[in-house]
């Protein structure tokens, strides 16, 4: 008991816990990372908080994140629970189709599905293992992943050139792109972007993602009591629940025509899986994992690499020097027709640079996901128990003043050496880092490049003359994306 006590006394200081709330006050939910900003100043880089009654410990800064994602990564690798998603069929309420498929519901209440979201163990791991192993035999297929981004790209600046350079808002266009990649890989297909149910899809996943910041989603998750009242959950979740009736309507239609006989895409694989029988099952093979995996791949795949390219072309508009220096880069190493291949990466230094430098600046997932300790740990001297919820605070990573030259600015230098040449700091973590790490990163990584380079091989981005200066902040949900702003495209 003593040594308990003891134990406890080193645990991170943080605001005055008010009662019921607790610290949930001292925290902008529309702008966390800048609260944590502050508090970080005031208590150091790992801080407590309370969110009524979870414990909540906040890491800060690149050593700090660092030491806990890759040194004690397994200390670091569970995640909370989010009452919030077992309603959406994430959770041991969920009933899903798992009936039709006779298997024990006991086993599914024991794990949270899906990856995201699931718990550190066993089936976490191997749907975590056949995603991996999946995204990078796709890319070794009949047609490469490569050779799908590269297509995709065509279509996007055949729409964009249709545009005739009058100003527009790209947004939609690049999140049917990028949409697009995560269906032909999920489902084997693309969509025409005139097509009316995919635009409803790209929609959805918009407004499914507004919808998990904001303060009732987070005043649910801490006191999920409240999804009892009628009329809450359907309120706080209409989108998320659209979603997935859409995706079970897509699945099934698959399942109608599938032959085991040839692989089309990811929903194949899994299904072959599943016919392995029993062991397969309590692997997390199962019907409901699949819609919840390939859910996963939806939200976490396609609004993060939009939002990316969405930064990527403001800082673009806003930096027309910086642009032209790329444009100069693609003219001499690729030319004007060739569409770009993954290989003249290494021969693109500066694009490398700019790339990186929109990832870092943009900061589009500036808290990360929670994580939650899996056992009691420690870190730089301070007790954390198991089961505290973990907020990595990304943003104060790629923005770390001790080792980022101009933290607050743009600046793709920060990627060059005195030679030119392309350099990536150890502090460049935009995909998290250790066991729950990105596992897209690479699928990501050809995305952000093929698109950027062909979209500036093709066109030269400017703002309207009759709009003024975009905003350069943004917009916190989850991820933070830019404000809608407008474009001209002119060819050239
Ligand atoms: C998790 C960033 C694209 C699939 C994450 C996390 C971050 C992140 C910060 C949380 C890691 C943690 O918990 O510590 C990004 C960024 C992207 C991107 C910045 C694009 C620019 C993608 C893509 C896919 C994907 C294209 C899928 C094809 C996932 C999944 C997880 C995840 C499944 C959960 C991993 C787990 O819990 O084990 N991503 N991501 N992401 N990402 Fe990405």
């Amino acid at each position: 008991q003593k040594k308990r006590r003891k134990k406890w006394s080193r645990y991170p200081p943080g605001p005055a816990s008010l009662p019921l709330v607790g610290t949930m006050l001292s925290v902008d939910f529309h702008n966390p990372h800048h609260s944590f900003g502050q508090l970080q100043k005031k208590f150091g880089n790992i801080f407590s908080l309370q969110n009524c009654w979870t414990n909540v410990v906040v890491l800060n800064g690149y050593k700090t994140v660092k030491e806990a994602l890759v040194r004690k990564s397994e200390d670091f690798a569970d995640r909370p629970q989010f009452p919030i998603y077992e309603h959406m069929g994430y959770g041991k309420n969920s009933e899903g189709k798992s009936h039709e498929n006779g298997h024990s519901l006991m086993a599914l209440a024991r794990e949270r599905l899906g990856i995201v979201v699931a718990r550190y163990g066993h089936m976490w791991k191997e749907l975590r293992r056949f995603t991996l192993t999946t995204l990078r035999n796709f890319g070794m297929g009949k047609k490469s992943l490569e050779e799908r981004v590269v297509e995709e790209a065509g279509f996007l600046c055949s729409a964009i050139k249709s545009e005739e350079g009058k100003s527009f808002d790209i947004h939609i266009l690049i999140n049917n792109a990028v949409c697009n990649m995560i269906c032909s890989i999920v489902f084997g297909d693309r969509f025409d972007y005139g097509d009316e149910t995919f635009n409803k899809l790209s929609q959805l996943f918009q407004n499914s993602l507004n919808e998990e910041a904001g303060f009732l989603p987070q005043l649910l998750n801490v006191v999920p009591i409240l999804l009892r009242i009628p009329g809450v959950p359907q309120r706080a979740f209409r989108a998320q629940k659209e979603l997935m009736d859409f995706i079970d309507v897509i699945i099934d239609k698959h399942m109608k025509t599938w032959d085991p006989a040839y692989t089309r895409d990811l929903t194949d694989v899994f299904l072959k899986e599943m016919e392995k029988g029993k062991t397969a099952e309590e692997n997390g093979f199962h019907y409901s994992n699949l819609r919840l995996v390939t859910m996963d791949l939806f939200t976490a795949g396609s609004e993060t690499t939009s939002t990316t390219l969405r930064w990527a072309l403001l800082y673009m508009l806003l930096h027309p020097e910086i642009q032209s220096k790329v444009q100069a880069e693609i003219d001499k190493v690729i030319g004007r027709e060739r569409p770009p291949t993954m290989t003249d990466q290494a021969s693109m230094p500066y694009t490398n640079a700019v790339i990186h430098e929109v990832q870092r600046y943009g900061d589009i997932a500036p808290v990360g996901l929670p994580h939650m300790t899996y056992r009691d740990t420690e870190l730089q001297g301070f007790f954390i128990p198991k089961g505290t919820t973990i907020i990595t605070n990304l943003s104060s990573v790629l923005k770390d003043e001790t080792i980022w030259k101009k933290p607050n600015e743009f600046y793709p230098e920060h990627f060059l050496d005195a030679k030119g040449e392309f350099v990536k700091p150890e502090a460049f973590l935009p995909f998290s880092a250790g066991r729950r790490a990105c596992p897209g990163e690479q699928l990501a990584r050809m995305e952000l490049f093929l698109f950027f380079t062909t979209l500036l091989q093709k066109f030269t981005f400017v703002l309207p003359e009759d709009q003024p200066r975009p905003r350069e902040d943004g917009h916190f949900a989850l991820t933070y994306s830019p404000h809608p702003y407008l474009l001209r495209a002119l060819p050239r």
